[in-house]
């Protein structure tokens, strides 16, 4: 009995393979098995020799049943480890995941391949600002009232020898007018896209850190009218040929005479919604001819060139363009969001 059990389990250790093993099983464990047959013959025995060889046998039919269900486990396991290593060459790829370029970044690029084909250059600036080219030099003295319809965040200089007031984070990208005509003498056209901030209410259309782009162009016989017709031309490039473009006459200190533009609303086709406040119009930008104060300012000769200017809304044409009924989703991080544009 005990030489069947070394031999059957030796085997068994030997086994390479599944269906090795179920043979092994079959040999010794099967109904006709060896290890069954020489169970049988127990009951042949004489009474006395009876329990002491059925003890053993059963020891040894337990050892053997263990063996195979541990060599059983080691082989199932090396098995799937060995399929897992299998590399299907026949198999498709995975397509790997590419990420897209954000909507707000997807309007900057096409806004500002359309004024590229006006001829207007990009330009970049800080966005931390002094109080002069952001509101001095652009006819805004600090006592001003015009001051009250960019409510400012001022950075806090207590720590510095900064006078308090005298640095903020930029309300608006007309805070570069000064600062590329300082600079770069005219004829100019140039574009600067930038991110600004203000102390706002925020609602659908309104953030507290939004995109303007500003624009301006200063030549020798410039009119109202070549604003107009750049405006009118860049709306209908960008939102389609079928919008409608308004302007209405606003004061901005800056610019004289001074205007707003005004599109027909994309998010509802002017039916009336959140983000048109039920009014079908969007007011975009603000426009008008270069002040001749900020032209002095900044020693251009008013009398020898004119210039037109405007600052519009990059976030608020992005969700015109993409029928977004809140300014806010530009911002929230939310890929099934994102992943729709
Ligand atoms: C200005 O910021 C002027 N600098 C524009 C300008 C430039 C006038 C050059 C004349 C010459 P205003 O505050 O209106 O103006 O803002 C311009 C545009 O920015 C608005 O028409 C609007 O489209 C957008 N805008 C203003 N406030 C917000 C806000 N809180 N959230 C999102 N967009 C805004």
């Amino acid at each position: 009995m005990i030489g069947i059990k070394n031999s059957v389990v030796s085997l068994i250790l030997d086994a390479q393979s599944l269906k090795e093993l179920g043979e092994i099983k079959l040999q010794f464990l099967g109904r006709s098995g060896k290890l069954t047959v020489a169970l049988k013959k127990i009951t042949q025995l004489p009474l006395e020799k009876r329990k002491e060889v059925g003890q053993l046998a059963n020891e040894v039919k337990r050892t053997i049943e263990e063996t195979i269900e541990e060599k059983f486990l080691t082989l199932k396991s090396q098995l799937s480890i060995r399929k897992k290593e299998q590399i299907d060459t026949t198999a498709p790829g995975i397509k790997p995941k590419i990420g897209h370029l954000h909507p707000m970044t997807q309007v900057l690029y096409e806004v500002v391949d359309i004024f590229q084909s006006l001829g207007f250059q990009p330009a970049d600036g800080p966005e931390i600002e002094t109080d002069y080219y952001n509101f001095e030099v652009l006819n805004i003295p600090k006592d001003h009232p015009a001051r009250d319809t960019q409510q400012t965040l001022f950075l806090d200089t207590r720590a510095s020898s900064v006078n308090p007031g005298e640095v903020l984070l930029r309300t608006h990208t007309s805070n570069m007018q000064a600062r590329i005509m300082e600079k770069a003498k005219p004829p100019l056209r140039v574009i600067v896209p930038g991110k600004v901030f203000r102390y706002e209410q925020v609602d659908a259309s309104h953030g507290f850190e939004f995109w303007q782009l500003e624009g301006f162009m200063i030549d020798s016989n410039v009119s109202l009218t070549d604003l107009f017709g750049t405006l009118d031309y860049f709306c209908k490039q960008f939102f389609g040929q079928d919008t409608k473009v308004r302007f209405v006459a606003h004061n901005f200190p800056f610019v004289e005479p001074g205007a707003e533009a005004y599109v027909s609303c994309a998010v509802c086709k002017q039916k009336g919604c959140s983000f048109c406040k039920n009014s079908g119009w969007v007011e975009l930008l603000g426009a008008g001819m270069i002040h001749p104060q900020v032209l002095r300012a900044v020693n251009i000769d008013p009398n020898k060139w004119q210039g037109f200017a405007f600052g519009t809304g990059l976030s608020r044409m992005a969700t015109l363009k993409y029928q977004m009924d809140d300014l806010r989703l530009l911002t929230n991080p939310d890929l099934r969001i994102l992943e729709q544009f």
